[in-house]
């Protein structure tokens, strides 16, 4: 899924990158590289690791002993900037005891503000857009040299595809992989096509090579990442005509099946889907393959027709619930999520309750629920008035939590009693003696440790559940 979320992000683990090699740039200095957002600007991270140590620095945890410190950031909602700029002013008093330390702005943020940040956060040294990675020994190298450097070049056709990403943070079990980059979809309310670019796709080969060399290392579960993943394309025009004879033709619903081949106990997970673009194919691929994971991402936004046509969403209300009714009749045990926002530009009492009733209609397991943000040069922000005082946003959000925390409780109270296969991915935070894992519906499952371990699935039979995890006894075999 894509969203907004701080973490810091951690060390080691190599990839192997087949890039030519830059050496001298980092020559064992110590780089804290910091992600904020979406899964996206994560998966982009272990991209800039990869690049980042084939030029020669190591990483480290620690601000106060880094040479160069780079944040990734998200411009999606204005609090997520407010969130980057606060810790941007904690490094520029850290940077004040250490005038060598290298400050950089990386991904959304860096591409919204550009030469501004600069001006604005007078102690960043670097900016740079989330397609402009490749350069960044360089730019650090015109950094060492004296002087700001930024690049902020959006490409029609970057897609790092052959670039191995170094696994940061991980339990090296559940890994992501950006099958595309950019977004075509002007969604009035959103910043990312601005931040991100055009849509493109990866080469679908480098993506099964990648799920590969995953499993291969031991993962058991990948997460294939888009903006809009159903309008994934491979040798094919906007128009769904063939770009190339000869040349191999795929959408979502081939690669998603292709990756889903590497092997049976490789699990499958993506995100996100978007309303209008998500097939019948898809969801049959979903249903013929055990590993494809039945969970879907489904951002609805709002549950009003006219809201949804001021956001250009491209989709009505009915519309919507006609894909819910279709995942339902296709795959009967399919967990669905969303993204809802409350507080449009002009959002009317009556357009909210629509929303309230189409989350009660459709009962999601789990939602992302936000107050909406102006991002400047949206098309809501140049057409619309941001009228809906932050005091009815935040009432309207609460009535929204409330409905999604009744639906979420019992969509897992529904699982209890039942037997589910579960991945386990680690010792559980509550207790040592207990393991955690996700059923495929990705609801987490916490049950006694035996002689389990992580990275293998399990039979856990459940007997119970919190409002958001079951808790059962695994079957030993
Ligand atoms: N590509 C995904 C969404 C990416 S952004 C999709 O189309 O569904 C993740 C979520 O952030 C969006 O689904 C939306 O709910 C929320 N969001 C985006 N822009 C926002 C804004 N200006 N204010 C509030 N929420 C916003
Ligand atoms: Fe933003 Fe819409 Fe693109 Fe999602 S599909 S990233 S909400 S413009
Ligand atoms: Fe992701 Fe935030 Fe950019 S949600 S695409 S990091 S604006």
């Amino acid at each position: 899924m894509l969203h907004e979320g701080e973490k810091v992000i951690d060390e080691n683990r190599q990839g192997e990158a087949v890039m030519a090699p830059v050496p001298s740039t980092g020559s064992g200095r110590k780089l804290l590289l910091e992600s904020y957002g979406c899964q996206m600007n994560f998966s982009d991270s272990e991209i800039v690791a990869s690049i980042l140590t084939e030029a020669g620095f190591t990483t480290t945890r620690d601000a106060e002993e880094a040479d160069v410190v780079l944040l990734n950031t998200c411009a999606i909602r204005d609090n997520a900037e407010q969130r980057v700029r606060a810790r941007l002013q904690y490094l520029r008093s850290l940077k004040s005891k250490k005038p060598d330390m290298v400050v950089g702005v990386l991904g959304c943020m860096a591409e919204r503000l550009r030469d501004q940040l600069l001006e604005e956060e007078k102690l960043v040294d670097l900016v740079v857009g989330p397609d402009a990675y490749r350069d960044l020994p360089n730019l650090i190298e015109t950094v060492d040299s004296g002087q700001k450097a930024v690049n902020v070049l959006l490409s029609r056709e970057e897609t790092y595809a052959e670039i191995s990403p170094v696994r940061l943070n991980s339990n090296g079990i559940t890994a992501f992989i950006s099958i595309m980059r950019g977004c075509d979809n002007m969604c009035s309310f959103c910043v990312v096509p601005f931040t991100r670019g055009r849509e493109r796709s990866r080469d679908p080969e480098s993506v099964v090579r990648e799920a590969q060399e995953l499993f291969d290392l031991g993962y058991r579960e990948v997460t294939l990442l888009g903006q809009n993943v159903d309008s994934y394309k491979w040798n094919l025009t906007s128009k769904g005509e063939v770009k190339e004879e000869g040349k191999e033709v795929v959408n979502f619903a081939q690669l998603l099946e292709k990756v889903a081949l590497v092997n049976a106990d490789l699990r499958v997970r993506f995100s996100t889907s978007h309303p209008k673009d998500m097939t019948d194919e898809v969801l049959h691929t979903m249903a013929k393959y055990d590993n494809i994971c039945k969970y879907i991402h489904l951002p609805v936004q709002s549950g009003s027709s006219e809201v949804l046509k001021k956001m250009n969403r491209g989709y009505t209300r009915e519309w919507y619930l006609e894909r819910i009714a279709a995942i339902r009749r296709i795959m009967p045990d399919c967990a669905i999520s969303t993204d809802v926002i409350a507080g449009f530009c002009g959002e009317t009492e009556e357009q909210h309750q629509e929303t309230i009733s189409l989350m009660k209609e459709v009962g999601y397991d789990m939602a992302f629920m936000f107050k909406y943000s102006e991002r400047p040069r949206t098309l809501a922000e140049r057409k619309y008035e941001d009228d809906i005082t932050e005091e009815v946003k935040g009432r309207r959000l609460q009535e929204i939590i409330d409905v999604q925390m009744q639906s979420a409780a019992m969509r897992t109270q529904a699982f209890v009693g039942k037997r589910q296969r579960v991945l386990i991915e680690g010792v559980s935070k509550r207790s040592d003696e207990q393991l955690f894992g996700r059923n495929s519906q990705n609801t987490v499952v916490v049950f006694p440790k035996g002689n389990l371990v992580p990275g293998t699935y399990v039979d856990v039979d459940t007997h119970s559940c919190t409002s958001v995890t079951l808790i059962g006894t695994a079957v030993q075999s």
